[in-house]
């Protein structure tokens, strides 16, 4: 198969990736955009102007890298859901622009099986994470395991009832005084803490089924933070706070993803994916968790955990090998359950 473009503008990375029909990364760029820090928060309307400004010269520097030319590319894919749905209409509107003009196929890619097959990526997984495996989604927006049985085949089995845990890491490191997004600044404040300082719930714990929750999680944080003077808390206080709020999280994801596990026996594999799979203290717990399960842990390396192009190019690539493309009408979708898309036959 010729090489494969692929697009990402469903929240705020805007990115492209060139992959040769093989999965092999030719060239890949991601911009995370910081037009959002000033706000604490993705501002739809901002990032799809981003993505509009910024998409397309990130499309003419992965073509260059790649050195190639347009009519080289076998087929564009862009991510059309879930997500915010200026971006969606930017990024697939540029890529099906694309497609057209090469008379090439177009793949409608959902965002979520992007993260999903990411593990399929050649040369990722010792074994290649042949079907079915587990999914831990884990992200700003995402939070849910879900049995990944085959392209377009996928269970959910459970996700938060609350918040995302990536937008109650967020929310806390605010809460901290830490910038954003939170996650990574609090995972490195939690290093100099004492987990043990501070006796935070572990909602859903021991509960059947594997969803989760973290909104009483986020408020007994807000209290704790509330019994200190207004103004800055003290840095040991704060790192403490941030330990002890990592280890809680830990413990309940992977309470949760043994249930899971529990719920799909015929696993052999679990992937973590999404920007909170770059945490360390949650990447240590589902090892050990794993390896009393007897199940493999793959966890991609942490620039196609968070989002990226090239997982959409591979998505794009896993479909058009099993023959299916998009037309031009596929629709960006804002709401785009896994469970919706067809199997393919
Ligand atoms: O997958 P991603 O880049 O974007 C989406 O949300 O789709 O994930 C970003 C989320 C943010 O909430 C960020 O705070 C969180 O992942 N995150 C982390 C870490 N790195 C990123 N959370 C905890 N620990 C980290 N090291
Ligand atoms: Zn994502």
């Amino acid at each position: 198969m010729p090489p494969i473009l692929g697009l990402e503008a469903s929240c705020d990375e805007s990115a492209a990736a060139v992959l040769a029909g093989d999965g092999t990364v030719l060239a890949e760029a991601v911009l995370s955009q910081q037009e959002h820090a000033a706000f604490g928060g993705v501002v739809p309307e901002i990032a799809a102007r981003a993505h509009l400004a910024h998409l397309p010269g990130l499309v003419r520097q992965v073509m260059g890298r790649a050195g190639l030319g347009f009519g080289d590319l076998g087929g564009v894919a862009a991510t059309c859901g879930p997500g915010l749905i200026g971006g969606l209409i930017v990024g697939a509107g540029i890529g099906k622009g694309i497609a057209m003009a090469l008379r090439a196929p177009f793949v409608a890619v959902n965002h979520l099986e992007a993260h999903a097959l990411t593990a399929r990526l050649p040369g990722l997984v010792p074994g290649g994470a042949p079907f079915p495996y587990l999914l831990l989604l884990v992200s700003g927006g995402h939070c849910q395991c879900v049995a990944v049985r085959g392209v377009g085949d996928y269970r959910r089995l459970g996700g938060t009832i609350d918040d995302a845990v990536g937008e109650a890491f967020d929310k806390v490191a605010k809460m901290l005084g830490l910038g954003w997004p939170g996650g990574p600044a609090l995972e490195r404040l939690a290093e100099q803490g004492d987990a043990r300082r501070y006796a935070l719930p572990r909602p859903m714990l021991g509960r059947p089924g594997c969803d989760f929750s973290f909104s009483g999680l986020k408020t007994a944080v807000a209290q704790i933070v509330a019994g200190f003077p207004a103004g800055p808390l003290p840095v040991g206080a704060a790192a403490d706070i941030a330990a002890s709020f990592q280890a809680a999280v830990a413990e309940v994801m992977a309470d949760r993803v043994a249930h899971a596990l529990a719920m799909m026996p015929e696993a052999g594999l679990l992937v973590i994916a999404g920007g909170v799979a770059a945490n360390q203290a949650i990447r240590s717990r589902l090892a050990a968790l794993a390896e009393a399960r007897g199940v493999a842990l793959a966890a991609p390396p942490l620039r196609l955990c968070g989002d990226n192009a090239v997982m959409v190019a591979w998505a794009g690539i896993e479909r058009l090998r099993l023959g299916l493309s998009d037309p031009m009408g596929a629709p960006p979708r804002p709401r785009w359950p896994l469970e919706d898309l067809a199997r393919p036959v």
